[in-house]
């Protein structure tokens, strides 16, 4: 479902929920707003205020979901009391998922629904399957530059944005989404560096301070997008977890899940939004990016900033 081919048909989809958020910021410009939220694509299914109340609803869940994954769980440290569950995580992240399934369950029966009418409907015009044709069109598109005059688009545009690139890798080396990784357990005791890790053990990776280590990094904890563009050897700091030093998407077999759609899409929506608008800190508010250590790493206090259009033709996000 993730694969490159895959991600391309959806492309026309992505681009369309991504142009109704920025619809949404020109709706508030002048007004402070959360960026956390603008990233959070809703899927279209849904219109109104149906869907933003279902949106908020997921959103919830969601945050709740990643704050039982980073609780420590004493059950992790003391399987054989697993089944007593004493702080309740795994309740509680079974209510979750249980809420999550509900959610989209919903989706998809009001999906199916939509689908039902608009293959009578697509019948009735013999012309079924124009969105999937509207892709290939749009994917046909050669634009070679972005100008003021587009929205940035195309895969072309996102490959020639080179510093664009080299700033989100750097943010991922800081702040890696996944610190510690997903666990691992090896199925067999080894010894590692020494160390005897008895089979079943979980095993938590330290991605967050290999991206520190003074042994691989020149001035680890300064913010600089530069190092991407100057090393010799680009595939050494690419996504692909072989370079042990640089592993935002993880490695090995349990990696590469999103990293395609992941990566795509932070990029699509950082430069779409930093092409359409200029951002600036409601007065009297300072720039931080403290974090909040969990499973997931969040931001301490969420980024809320004021948007101002940069570009004259406001007809950019039709
Ligand atoms: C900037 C975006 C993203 C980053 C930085 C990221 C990072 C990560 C990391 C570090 C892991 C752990 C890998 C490991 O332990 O080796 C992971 C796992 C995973 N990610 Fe992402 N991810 C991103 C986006 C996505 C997206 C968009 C999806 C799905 C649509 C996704 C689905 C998954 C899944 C399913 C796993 C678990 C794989 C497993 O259990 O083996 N990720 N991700």
């Amino acid at each position: 479902m993730l694969s490159n081919e895959n991600l391309d048909v959806f492309y026309a989809l992505r681009r369309k929920e991504l142009k109704r958020s920025v619809r949404d910021v020109y709706s508030k410009v002048g007004t402070p707003i959360n960026v956390g939220g603008l990233a959070f694509l809703t899927g279209g299914t849904l219109d109104g205020e149906k869907e933003k109340r279902l949106g908020a609803e997921f959103r919830t869940a969601l945050s709740q979901l990643i704050s039982q994954l980073g609780k420590p769980n004493i059950s992790d440290f003391f399987p054989a009391l697993a089944w007593l569950d004493v702080q309740g995580v795994e309740r509680n992240m079974k209510k979750v998922s249980n809420w999550m399934e509900h959610i989209f369950d919903f989706v998809i029966a009001q999906k199916r629904k939509l689908c039902e009418v608009d293959h009578v409907r697509a019948k009735e015009k013999k012309y079924w399957g124009k969105d999937f044709m509207e892709v290939l069109m749009d994917y046909k598109d050669h634009d070679t530059g972005v100008g003021n005059h587009h929205m940035v688009q195309r895969k072309s545009h996102l490959n020639k944005l080179t510093y664009l690139h080299a700033v989100v890798k750097e943010t991922l080396r800081l702040h890696p989404v996944a610190p510690l990784l997903l666990p691992r357990s090896p199925t067999k005791s080894c010894t590692v560096g020494g160390y005897t890790i008895p089979k079943g053990t979980k095993v938590f990776l330290n991605a967050w301070a290999m991206h520190r280590g003074p042994q691989f990094w020149a001035n680890p904890t300064e913010f600089r997008p530069e190092r991407f563009l100057e090393a010799h050897d680009e595939s050494k700091l690419d996504y692909s977890g072989n370079n042990l030093s640089y592993i935002p998407f993880g490695a090995g077999r349990r990696m590469r899940a999103g990293l395609v759609l992941g990566e795509r899409m932070l990029m699509h929506v950082l430069a779409v939004l930093l092409h359409l608008f200029e951002w600036e800190l409601p007065s009297g508010a300072r720039l931080d990016s403290e974090e909040k250590l969990g499973i997931v790493l969040e931001k301490s206090t969420p980024l809320v900033v004021v948007p101002v259009p940069r570009l004259s033709n406001l007809d950019l996000c039709e």
